[in-house]
């Protein structure tokens, strides 16, 4: 059996079509459940849903053989896993936003960074020279720079909505990111059949080839 850790959340949806059409189906009830492991409807796979952040963890330590999940978690985490194939969905970008988009030149002090991403924070202003505060949090990051917690994000922007709602624009891109299949280094040469398979099949519907 293959254990595939999915994402909750914004991608998991599209990642469950995605399989689908791949072959790899769960059945409505499946679906409906609120059952964190459960095996598709061949018997062949199992899916176990996680937070995204604790998708490569489950990947990395070989609980999980394959995973999706998305970059912006792959560039925060670092895990030592396999990439074959970028999915398409999902995408987004991960970007510095502000209040006032010119306080980056403005601003002679030390700026405060809000953000989940504290690594990929760290990395782009750091590699620029920028000395930063970074402030760690777990989500609704928007609020920070209204409350004068921050007076920076990094954060995710998808259709742009929340950073409008929120008096907010985008300073500078840091990555784009999408969903991406991620597999163990050692399940990927012990279950190797399988797991080609996959890749293969998933490929092949994200390049539009699949069978009808
Ligand atoms: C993400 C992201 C933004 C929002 C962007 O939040 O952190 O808040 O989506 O989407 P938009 O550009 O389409 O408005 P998510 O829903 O993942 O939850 P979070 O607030 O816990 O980060």
């Amino acid at each position: 059996m293959i254990t595939i850790a999915l994402a909750k959340g914004r991608m998991q949806d599209d990642a469950l079509a995605l399989l689908a059409r791949a072959g790899v189906c769960l059945n409505e009830d499946a679906r409906n459940s609120r059952r964190l492991a459960i095996a598709d409807e061949s018997g062949k796979y199992r899916f176990v849903f996680v937070k995204p952040a604790d998708v490569p963890v489950y990947v990395e330590h070989g609980i999980a053989d394959c995973g999706v999940v998305g970059r912006d978690v792959l560039l925060e985490s670092q895990a030592d896993l396999l990439l074959p194939l970028d999915l398409a969905i999902a995408r987004c970008r991960i970007v510095v936003a502000a209040a006032d988009p010119e306080i980056m030149t403005r601003s002679l002090g030390m700026l405060r960074v809000a953000t989940k991403y504290s690594r990929i924070a760290a990395t782009h202003f750091g590699t620029r020279g920028i000395p930063v505060e970074i402030i760690q949090l777990s989500g609704s990051v928007e609020l920070a720079p209204a409350l004068g917690l921050s007076d920076l994000i990094v954060d995710l922007v998808e259709t742009g909505r929340t950073l409008r709602e929120n008096g907010l624009s985008v300073v500078e891109e840091i990555a784009e990111s999408t969903g991406r299949l991620v597999v163990n280094r050692a399940s990927y040469q012990l279950k190797s059949e399988p797991i080609t398979a996959l890749v293969k099949a998933l490929g092949a519907v994200v390049n539009g080839e699949e069978r009808a």
